[in-house]
């Protein structure tokens, strides 16, 4: 991920201005370390770099939480301060003065794209954690009438996959970079025709990590037209039996199951390609949805209405976790701006779908930092118990 390394330099000169094509928000000081967070605004994209200060020589790096998928973007917003502060460079993984103009890509579709979505096909497949993605551009280009869209929470995947997409001139992906659990949630009720789930990781340690659990069942069940089918394929017999007790279990009435061994796809992921080479077994579980269900409705709110800075909140904010029923809320990190405005870095929502998100809070307004959660009941309902945390 692009970085440099800088000698430490006078932060207060960084104004809130325009630096080439990138514009200096605000700087956010963490309240627990001396590193301090820039919110920039670079094309139509905000996010945030930080500034990690070590003793002798700082380093100017991305922000996990808001890095934008295109990790150009990051590369041209830290040479546009590097330049317009005129910053010492001791070392930097940017070619600083290559980096290309970065296009957008029509096929990287953010969370908030699918408020109200229309898919432009009548037949729509999903494909969760893609990898190198050599599976979902095969399916891709043999059915070029089908929407594929591909969720993949792992930034330089996703990344690999729209070069790839732009490269093989394919017009039928959608790439998004996000928690497929979460992003399965925002899909409209019987719209899709498969869900494919290949070689999901195991997560034996941290079982609350996997993909397929029984609230995944039940939004898959709901995402599926009636016939529609969730194909998942693992090499871990661990996996295999987790995940068809969980198919069996309770969340879903009515299903239908089935098991293959050792089937042969036409195309070879990299990861088959490892197992079949150990001469693992290779299992199969098809669960077919069968029946209709009820369209969701996803019109919250998460607007923090008249909550605004007060020194208060100060007092309010505890750093241990809470828990409620059903969800969680996290207050990780504060960071100051000026005297009159804070960012809050916190996870939250459910246990084993947890968002992770900054918000912003001056005296005129408050909102998250740069785009708001994905809209489930869970995430909802964790909102309205941050904003009585907020409202001091
Ligand atoms: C073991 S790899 C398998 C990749 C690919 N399906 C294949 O067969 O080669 C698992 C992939 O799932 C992705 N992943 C894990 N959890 C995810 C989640 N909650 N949402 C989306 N992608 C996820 C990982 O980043 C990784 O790329």
């Amino acid at each position: 991920m692009p970085h440099i390394t800088v000698k430490p330099f006078n932060t207060s000169l960084v104004e809130n201005k325009r630096y080439g094509d990138t514009e200096v928000l605000f700087k956010a000081k963490d309240s627990f370390s001396k590193d301090e967070l820039l919110g920039v605004q670079h094309k139509d994209k905000s996010f945030l770099l930080h500034i990690k200060k070590n003793k002798d020589s700082w380093l100017l790096k991305y922000d996990k939480v808001t890095r934008p998928l295109k990790v150009d973007l990051v590369k041209q917003a830290i040479t546009d301060l590097a330049d317009g502060l005129k910053l010492d460079i001791l070392g930097s993984n940017i070619a600083i003065r290559s980096t290309r103009e970065v296009k957008s890509s029509e096929f990287e579709k953010r969370v908030e794209d699918f408020e109200d979505v229309k898919f432009p096909f009548n037949s729509v497949a999903i494909e969760v954690g893609f990898g190198s993605g050599k599976h979902l551009l095969y399916q891709a280009k043999k059915h070029s009438d089908r929407l594929f869209i591909g969720i993949e929470i792992h930034t330089p995947s996703a990344m690999q996959v729209l070069k790839q997409i732009e490269l093989k001139g394919l017009k039928n992906i959608w790439v998004v970079n996000y928690d497929a659990r979460l992003l399965l949630e925002m899909i409209p009720s019987n719209s899709c025709h498969q869900i494919f789930v290949h070689f999901p990781v195991p997560w034996d340690k941290k079982p609350h990590r996997r993909v397929i659990s029984s609230s995944f069942l039940e939004e898959s069940m709901r995402v599926l037209k009636k016939g529609g089918r969730l194909e998942l394929r693992t090499d871990s017999h661990k996996y295999f039996w987790y995940s068809l007790e969980t198919f069996l279990g309770d969340s879903v009435a009515k299903t239908s199951v089935e098991i293959r061994k050792n089937e042969a796809l036409d195309v070879i992921s990299k990861y088959e390609a490892r197992w079949l080479k150990q001469k693992k077994d290779i299992y199969d579980v098809y669960v077919t949805s069968l029946e209709e269900s009820k369209e969701r409705l996803i019109n919250f709110d998460f607007s923090f209405k008249d909550i605004v800075y007060k020194k208060e909140i100060l007092d309010k904010i505890s750093y241990k976790p809470q828990i409620f029923d059903g969800f969680f809320i996290h207050f990780e990190r504060l960071y100051y701006i000026l005297d009159d405005a804070i960012l809050i870095k916190l996870a939250f929502g459910s246990f084993d779908r947890p968002e992770h998100k900054y918000i912003y809070i001056d005296r005129k307004e408050a909102y998250y930092f740069h785009t708001n959660p994905v809209k489930t009941v869970t995430n909802y309902k964790t909102h309205l118990k941050i904003m009585e945390y907020l409202n001091a």
